[in-house]
């Protein structure tokens, strides 16, 4: 074994899963055999393709190769075939049970706008034109997963659902430092969300991230938002922000919202970071935003651009190769500037790529690059 070795799972899952993934594969080969990378990956099912095989989304066995992993590529589960599922089989439940059994508390979703693509945004293209921002959601805690919940029937009759949000100072702090490790890599600049106005909660995330500021991060750039006012700011001016940092429900919707300013959802990556070991190393989960996109799976029409993307992230924050991911971004960039496009993004002028010719592309733009 190679000692740079890092050993990647990869997880293709359903529907375009295998698709994308395998441009994926071919580009991590480019960089094992033009950079030495030392990537050694190994393939097992997850979601409906996991069931059909062994009865479950996701075995035993396949959650302890992830445990054991430097980091875990998953392409996406489901589709309608098992749509009628038990919810304990569902392929869904495979992907949850890695998010839980890794305990990955930090959701990273960039929203990144590629300049030939600025046009499309449902904003102007000056306002998204360059966009580049991160939203760190916690994904464990909050409002999803507090006690009390359920649905009471009160003495009059009358229905009750009830959901907590609760978080401890130790939820906060540990997402809160991954975000501002993630600032001091960008350009220094955090934005913490909540809604300290009216939630106690909120009053607690606040003291606790401006805590962080004064002592660990002084050299970071923090400020406080809430979030309806950030949900205001992300359409009005969204490149003011850089790093943004909320909790899990108000990050599930700005993480969104922030998302379709970049036009499509073929385009989007994301990261889920778990607890650094002594050695600094964190359990982490690379995946595209987008599903399983059943409609056109199996047709060649899938952009594999938000799962390379997706392995651009991991190469920058699994396996600090800040150089690597910045050529595979700038490859990706200039292959769409140069008018390359799958369905989703195409537009009049541009060429329609296929998957693989897509990947053919960027691994034509990775030699010319570098
Ligand atoms: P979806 O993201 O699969 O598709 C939504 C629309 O976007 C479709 O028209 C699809 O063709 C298009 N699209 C998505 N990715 C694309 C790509 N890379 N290139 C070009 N077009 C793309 O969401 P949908 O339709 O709601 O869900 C389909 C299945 O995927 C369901 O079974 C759902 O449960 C599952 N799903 C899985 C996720 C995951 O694995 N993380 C996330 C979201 C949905
Ligand atoms: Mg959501």
């Amino acid at each position: 074994m190679a000692t740079n070795s890092k050993k990647i799972l990869i997880l293709a899952g359903d529907g375009i899963g295998p698709e994308v993934m395998t441009q994926v594969k071919r580009v991590l080969g480019w960089f094992d055999r033009r950079r030495n990378t030392g990537f050694e990956t190994e393939d097992e099912l997850v979601g409906g393709c996991a069931y059909d095989k062994h009865g479950t989304p996701l075995t035993d066995q396949t959650m302890e190769k992830a445990l054991a992993a430097d980091a875990v590529l998953l392409g996406a589960v489901g589709g309608p075939k098992w749509d009628n599922l038990d919810f304990s089989v569902k392929p869904e439940r495979g992907l949850l049970r890695l998010r839980k059994d890794m305990a990955l508390f930090a959701n990273l979703r960039p929203a990144l706008v590629f300049d030939a693509l600025a046009e499309a945004s449902s904003l102007k293209t000056e306002l998204v034109k360059g966009l580049d921002i991160m939203i760190v959601r916690e994904l464990t805690g909050g409002v999803y997963f507090g006690s009390p919940r359920g649905i009471e029937t009160l003495p009059n009759g009358e229905r009750r659902g009830i959901n907590t949000q609760v978080y401890t100072t130790s939820e906060i702090q540990r997402v809160a430092r991954v975000a501002f490790e993630l600032a001091r890599k960008r350009s220094n600049k955090l934005c913490s969300v909540e809604k300290a106005n009216v939630m106690e909660s909120g009053v607690l995330w606040r003291e606790e991230v401006q805590k962080l500021g004064d002592t660990e991060y002084k050299d970071v750039q923090l400020s406080h938002m809430y979030a309806d006012n950030c949900a205001m700011q992300l359409v009005r001016q969204p490149k003011q922000f850089d790093v943004i940092v909320t909790d899990n429900l108000f990050g599930d919707l700005l993480s969104d919202c922030a998302a379709m300013l970049t036009g499509s959802l073929g385009m989007l990556p994301s990261a889920s970071l778990g607890a650094a070991d002594a050695g600094g190393k964190r359990k982490a989960l690379y995946e595209p935003v987008h599903g399983s996109a059943p409609d056109i799976a199996g047709q060649g029409k899938a952009n594999p651009l938000a799962c390379l993307l997706s392995a651009s992230m991991m190469l920058r924050y699994s396996f600090d190769m800040g150089e690597e991911a910045d050529l595979l971004d700038k490859a990706a960039n200039n292959v769409v500037a140069r008018g390359c496009r799958t369905g989703d993004i195409m537009a009049p002028g541009c060429t329609l790529v296929s998957t693989s010719q897509m990947g053919d592309e960027i691994l034509k733009e990775l030699d010319r690059l570098g």
